[in-house]
């Protein structure tokens, strides 16, 4: 897994030259003199309200690309998760002439003609957390995210030896269509699928919902007599949705049921703590500081890798999400 830690640093000391030279020298190429056209706009093609992980993602790359630091972020959240007004602000970005867009595709697919007409407008664009489908990395500068294949297969390897001799699971699934899910399930089953002992009784999707998630999972414990042993949910909303159907039906979560989620956000390491939840793995959220590196590298024309993984941790006992709740950021 590529650690950004030591290039990071040098980024923001990179971008805050950056902007101090062409605040110094009028300008990023643009007509300005010192003023606010001469900060480097960010088109960020967002996706808006989607939970305690988006909330922290989203928040991370406001609070580092701001006016004093050089930029004019602007902020465009899809309606409604909606593809097309994404694809409406992406459109709108090329046609105002950003200097870079960040996207965070609500669906994988369907964004080829977007990518190309930024690039016939020689805009950079930049992958945040979501891939695209086919991934053709031709049509963007990079893709910055944790791995989800490499953090899917942390869960099942935890499940492997919670399980010694096998469970009877199921998953809990993001929206269908979204890149991340896909790359989630082909890590849990790169592991998982090879191993009759382990009995997949179904998934469904719970659209990142503790809501739907618990109301998903309350039905399948009844239609399953309660006798299924482990939960992979793909968010910890879900997982902690799951853990009220647990409860719900008598049962005791961390015990009957053991639970594993992704993300890594405070409400997921307290139930962790309390040993509601079983396993968390991070996906880490805050990579704002290497986006800045990366728009600089994408703005001076220098080589960027096709995909930047953000460092995650994992996190297996009660004491261990303890121990991290302290200095938990998100
Ligand atoms: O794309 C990342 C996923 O989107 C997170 O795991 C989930 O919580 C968010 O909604």
């Amino acid at each position: 897994m590529v650690t950004m830690k030591r290039r990071t640093l040098v980024g923001v000391a990179g971008a805050a030259v950056l902007a101090l030279a062409l605040s110094a020298c009028g300008g990023d190429g643009g007509s300005g003199s010192g003023g606010e056209d001469d900060r480097i706009v960010i088109g960020f093609v967002a996706v808006g309200p989607e939970g305690g992980w988006r909330a922290a993602n989203e928040q991370n790359i406001k609070d580092t690309f701001t006016a004093e630091a050089g930029y004019e972020l602007k902020y465009a959240p899809a309606t409604n998760l909606d593809q097309q007004s994404q694809i409406a602000a992406f459109t709108s970005f090329v046609d105002e002439g950003v200097d870079v867009i960040l996207l965070s595709a609500t669906e994988a697919t369907g964004w080829e003609a977007s990518l190309r007409r930024a690039q016939e407008a020689d805009i950079p664009v930049i992958l945040v957390d979501r891939g695209i489908e086919p991934d053709d990395p031709s049509l963007y500068v990079t893709r910055v995210a944790p791995d989800n294949v490499e953090v899917a297969k942390a869960v099942a390897n935890w499940a492997v030896s919670e399980f010694p001799d096998g469970a009877k699971y199921f998953t809990l699934e993001g929206p269908p269509g979204v890149g991340v899910v896909n790359e989630r399930n082909n890590g849990w089953d790169s592991v998982i699928g090879s191993r009759p002992e382990f009995v997949k009784v179904g998934a469904q999707t719970a659209n990142w919902s503790a809501e739907e998630a618990k109301s998903v999972f309350e039905t399948v414990l009844r239609a399953n007599n309660n006798d299924i042993q482990l939960v992979f949910a793909q968010n910890d909303e879900m997982g902690l949705g799951a853990a009220l159907a647990v409860e719900e039906a008598g049962l005791v979560p961390g015990q009957d049921v053991k639970i594993a989620t992704i993300d890594g956000t405070r409400p997921a390491l307290e139930a962790l703590a309390d040993g509601r939840l079983s396993f968390v793995a991070e996906y880490n959220p805050l990579f704002g500081e290497t986006l800045v590196e990366v728009v600089r590298k994408a703005l001076a024309g220098e080589p960027v890798e096709s995909y930047i993984v953000v460092p995650s941790e994992t996190f297996d006992s009660p004491e261990a999400a303890a121990e991290a709740l302290p200095n938990r950021k998100f």
